[in-house]
């Protein structure tokens, strides 16, 4: 029987001033996922390791994306998902985006690879939706193209791959405290101050240059969250302590992953991103709150075949 196995990446959502439009792909952390083609129409879930999800293709984001590109394609025969899920439902690090992605991908090889990595953006946001209540893009589209991402615009989709500066590392907490993104979501309000918004888009259109630039300092000023941070950080236990322990050890700039519970700083080296997830991560020692840490850099490469 035709296999194949993929690596799919954890990821960062908003990056501080691109709430809903910006993201990046971590390389170290990410879950496994196994497809196998079937002669039956429709796709069959097994979950072999970590938290469960549900096995009902319609209920599990990998089965919606599954079946979403399943459709795109007009396949006859259908496929089984073996999941092996690393990344916890919850974390703030693209756990739904990762199955979704990795899902769409997937599905593709199996018949040949017709779409490209960008193409199956769609799809694979129809998975996100299950999760989140909407179908956004800024963790799927990093998980398939790798990088930095931006949505330029959703309707009609329009993704760009931004350039990353070779130095860019991230430290990422991640608190084990479970905070859903429809959760996260609910507490936003709809309508933004003016002066906010003007803050808001300098430092995204800042943000941007100083990732072409290389310029680090520019990119620590720009890294800042006028909009949705003050509303959600009240969410996350000790996050002003950590995000500030990360700045002290030397971070360009840190905020809420995703959306949350994780905490992300992003630091020129790969030395600065240990010292600071060591300095987060001894905030919630203090605290006794069980934590994980990544120190990744932005990976090249996003969901891909390991077999
Ligand atoms: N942009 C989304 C949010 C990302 O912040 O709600 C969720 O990981």
């Amino acid at each position: 029987m035709n296999k194949i196995e993929v690596f799919c990446p954890a990821t960062v959502a908003n990056i501080s001033c691109g709430f809903d439009v910006l993201g990046l792909c971590l390389e170290t952390t990410g879950d496994h996922m196994a497809f196998y083609e079937h002669s039956e129409p429709g796709v069959m879930i097994l979950q072999n390791e970590g938290p469960m999800l549900p096995t009902d293709p319609y209920k599990n984001v990998a089965g919606i994306a599954a079946l979403s590109l399943l459709k795109e394609l007009n396949s006859k025969k259908g496929v089984v998902i073996e999941i092996s899920k690393k990344i916890k439902p919850g974390s703030g690090i693209g756990s739904s985006a990762a199955s979704a992605a990795g899902a769409a991908f997937g599905v593709n090889q199996l018949f040949g690879a017709p779409l490209s990595p960008k193409q199956l953006i769609p799809a694979a946001m129809q998975g996100e939706a299950l999760a989140s209540g909407v179908p956004h893009a800024d963790n799927v589209a990093p998980a398939l193209l790798g990088g930095i991402t931006l949505i330029r615009s959703y309707d009609p989709l329009e993704v760009l791959s931004l350039h990353t500066p070779k130095d860019l590392f991230a430290a990422v907490i991640h608190p084990q405290i479970e905070l859903r993104t429809a959760d996260a979501r609910s507490v936003l309000k709809s309508q933004i101050p003016m002066e906010k918004a003007i803050r808001q888009w300098g430092n995204l259109g800042a943000l941007v240059a100083a990732l072409y630039t290389e310029d680090y300092a520019l990119l620590g000023r720009s890294l800042h969250d006028e909009i949705v941070e003050p509303m959600r950080s009240p969410l996350i236990p000790g996050y002003d302590e950590a995000k500030q322990a990360a700045m002290e050890s030397g971070a360009l700039g840190s905020g809420i992953s995703g959306s949350g519970p994780s905490i992300f700083a992003l630091c020129k080296g790969e030395e600065t991103a240990a010292r600071a997830g060591t300095q987060m991560q001894n905030v919630y020692n203090r605290l006794g709150v069980a934590n994980e840490v990544h120190i990744s850099p932005i990976a090249k490469q996003g969901t891909h075949l390991i077999k």
